[in-house]
């Protein structure tokens, strides 16, 4: 029988969100329904709202979630009623080329469930990165669903299913960081501030966080940056290079780049180490281009420029692991709860994320 219950939609373009009722199907061959038991506040639940992602209103909206599931479709081995799961916005599909090379992090395919929910009037909803979970339930693909530890808080192992995965993953398998190197993180909010803990997971050293807001940096080094730098007064190339000179180094050996910005992109770019690796997982906006860089300067440095999207994670292999270390007391994704709030209060966690009064609001059920 489709259930009736609350969810979080975006009905217009540019318009406040409703706590409305919405109709959830049974979950059909492939399908999960889940109950949502905590959902993290993403900038891009805001970039739905403004139609910067696209015009597929109205949008149920939430991605960063934890919850238990509670009915499965057809053909369903993957989880089963009862499980603890984190979701993920990439079920990979173990079938394109990327996957078949090995490379599931670039899988070319996107398993979301293909009922969909609507609204009481028959509407139907785009749930955003195929999730939807600031909802009492909501229906995914069983692929997007991964079993972990069930004694873990829900509020905080749910941001695995965003931000601070694509931190973390940025670090770790895009940038290579493991321990003994040297890392930057330019931007230190959600997720720079996941790359510095998941550097310091791995061991690396120093670990230097940049940023403009002071109350950022104080919480980089909580996480685990060795030193910060203010780049309002200083040049952070400069700093980054006087922290790591000396042995002939000309930068670190990975920066990441977490704001989505040309002249931080640039910053980047220049206080790497010859042969060092460039992380951007910062969102740019599709007017942004390349800064201006000699080429000369390209060929000069070898290394890798790359982009991480997603982390490069792979949800079966990376949500149980980190969250085993959280459970453990090695990874403290509880930093990143900055407040936690009713599923009513999502217009006001948008306005503190504007203000970056927060790491990151989590919606509680
Ligand atoms: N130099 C250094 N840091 C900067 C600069 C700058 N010029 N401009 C902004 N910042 C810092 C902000 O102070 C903030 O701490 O970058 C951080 C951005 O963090 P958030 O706004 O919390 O964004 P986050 O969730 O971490 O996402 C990072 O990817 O998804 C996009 O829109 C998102 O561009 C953002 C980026
Ligand atoms: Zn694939
Ligand atoms: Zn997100």
């Amino acid at each position: 029988m489709p259930q009736t219950v609350q969810g979080v939609v975006a009905l217009a373009k540019s318009e406040p969100v409703q706590l409305v009722d919405i109709v959830i199907p049974d979950p059909g061959p492939g399908e999960a329904v889940v109950r949502v038991q905590a959902c993290g506040v993403c900038h891009t639940d805001l970039h739905y709202r403004e139609g910067g992602i696209n015009d597929e209103f109205p949008f149920l909206l939430g991605h960063e979630a934890a919850g238990t599931v509670e009915a499965v479709g057809e053909g369903v081995t993957e989880v089963a009623p009862g499980d603890f799961v984190v979701l993920n916005w990439r079920a990979v599909c173990g079938e394109c080329r990327a996957c078949d090379r090995g490379e599931p992090w670039y899988c070319f395919a996107t398993h979301n469930a293909s009922q969909k929910m609507t609204l009481t009037d028959g509407t139907e909803l785009s749930p955003a990165l195929g999730i939807g979970a600031f909802a009492e339930k909501t229906l995914v693909a069983a692929g997007q669903c991964t079993k972990v530890d069930p004694e873990a808080r829900a509020a905080a192992v749910g941001l695995l299913g965003c931000g601070v995965m694509a931190g973390i993953g940025a670090a770790i398998n895009t940038g290579g960081v493991t321990r003994g190197k040297s890392v930057a993180v330019i931007g230190c909010g959600g997720v720079g501030a996941a790359s510095i803990m998941g550097s310091a997971v791995a061991g690396a050293s120093p670990i230097i966080a940049v940023d403009i807001d002071e109350r950022k940096l104080a919480k980089a080094r909580e996480l685990g940056a060795t030193h910060v730098v203010n780049s309002k007064d200083v040049d952070p190339v400069e700093a980054i290079r006087e922290i790591v000179g000396g042995n002939g180094a000309e930068g670190v050996d990975v920066v990441i780049e977490a704001v989505g910005r040309p002249e931080t992109w640039k910053q980047a770019f220049y206080a790497r180490d010859l042969a060092g690796v460039l992380v951007l997982v910062g969102v740019p906006t599709p007017d942004m281009t390349l800064p201006d860089i000699p080429l000369l300067d390209v060929f000069g440095r070898g290394g890798a420029l790359k982009s991480s999207w997603y982390g490069d994670c792979l949800p079966k292999r990376d949500f149980p692991m980190l969250v085993d270390l959280y459970q453990q007391g090695r990874l403290d994704l509880d930093a990143f709860v900055t407040e936690e709030i009713g599923i009513g209060d999502i217009e006001a966690a948008f306005e503190k994320m504007h203000h970056g009064d927060v790491l990151r609001s989590v919606v509680v059920l």
